[in-house]
């Protein structure tokens, strides 16, 4: 995100090439999941036996197997999302293929196709994370313990990131706010911070002469942010387990801020009473900022906010949009902000 211009941006960045030499398949696949579950002969009997009510599911193909196999159980149950907004939306779903191959994942690399063309060493059982700071419950707990108690819910929504690209997600997994609790913050934790795995064994872009991101990578959110509704960790997306290029086990989704608060494979929660330093703020103040909410009136010097590109695109159709205040979830979260100068607190 730092160090590109909108100049320097290859097509092939724009659009893998194996996405446009795959679209064909892809097409076949994405026939699949709008048939539903039955039409792709899905053996996979462990995953979601209520798949037919899910909004989407990846094609059969493609599917993920188990990370391990207590996550099978896990995902026999997930609750179909709504039909209505917050948590679904009526636009176009984009298609698994790009949302599993257009990623940005620095710790794999700085092309949108790394993660995904990179990740292939990458582990994700056993899984620990390590809770600190101002909780009742501090402790490093197995990612089992920690689902265990929670239902899996899909919910859809719209990412948009910096780089003014979207995408419509239906992500799998639960309220930040339920995880958060079972660890008993207390009075003091006003913020609450995440870290990601760093492993140069199996994340190239970690050892990269290239890397400019002081590992590991770090975000935040204040404390009532984290505890509005709309904010998700997910474990998977289109009913089927999260590919390591999105972020397994599991990340942050927080549809309403950019792309770059939804940090990817979390490994410590640190609940704290002073805001967090963060990578992108670390690296570059001017141009990313802590609230980070997405905002088509504040201008950022590389990308334009008022507009989006939606993916998918090909050279010939590029889907332009408007970008809308709070990626359109004002409702839900713009209390949080009232008398905020939002052009100050960007
Ligand atoms: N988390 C980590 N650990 N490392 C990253 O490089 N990139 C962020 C965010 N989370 C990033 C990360 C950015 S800039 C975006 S836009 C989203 O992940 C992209 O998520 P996606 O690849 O699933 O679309």
């Amino acid at each position: 995100m730092l160090i590109k211009k909108p100049d320097d941006i290859k097509s092939s960045e724009i659009t893998p090439e194996h996405v446009y030499r795959n679209r064909r398949q892809f097409m076949k696949d994405s026939s699949h999941f709008i048939l539903g579950a039955a039409a792709t002969g899905l053996g996979a009997a462990a995953l979601a036996q209520n798949g037919d009510a899910l909004k989407a599911r990846a094609p059969a193909s493609l599917q993920r197997s188990a990370p391990a196999p207590w996550w099978e159980q896990k995902f026999a149950n997930i609750k179909p999302a709504p039909d209505s907004e917050p948590y679904f939306t009526g636009e176009t779903l984009t298609p698994y293929r790009d949302v599993t191959n257009y990623n940005n994942f620095y710790e794999f690399g700085m092309d949108k196709s790394d993660p995904s063309r990179r990740s292939g060493e990458y582990k994700v059982d056993p899984w620990s994370i390590e809770v600190t700071g101002e909780a009742g419950k501090p402790g490093t707990y197995h990612l089992e313990d920690i689902l265990k108690p929670l239902d899996l819910e899909e919910r859809v929504y719209r990412l948009r990131c910096v780089e003014a690209w979207s995408m419509v997600v239906p992500w799998i997994g639960f309220s930040l706010g339920d995880m958060l609790k079972r660890f008993e913050p207390t009075s003091n934790a006003k913020y609450v911070e995440f870290e990601t795995m760093v492993d140069p064994e199996t994340m190239p872009g970690v050892t990269s002469r290239f890397a400019i991101v002081d590992w590991p990578y770090r975000e935040g959110l204040r404390i009532d942010e984290a505890m509005n509704p709309l904010a998700f960790i997910a474990v998977g997306l289109y009913g089927s387990y999260l590919p390591a290029q999105n972020g397994a086990p599991l990340r942050l989704v927080v549809p309403w801020k950019y792309g770059f608060k939804s940090i990817k494979s979390i490994v410590r929660i640190n609940f704290r009473e002073t805001q967090p330093d963060t990578t992108w703020v670390d690296l570059q103040a001017n141009e990313y900022g802590f609230y980070a909410n997405v905002n088509p009136n504040v201008h950022h010097p590389r990308w334009r906010q008022d507009m989006e590109r939606r993916l998918p695109q090909t050279l010939f159709s590029r889907q332009y949009i408007e970008t809308r205040l709070f990626n359109g979830y004002a409702e839900q979260v713009a209390h949080m902000y009232d008398g905020m100068d939002l052009s100050v607190h960007y």
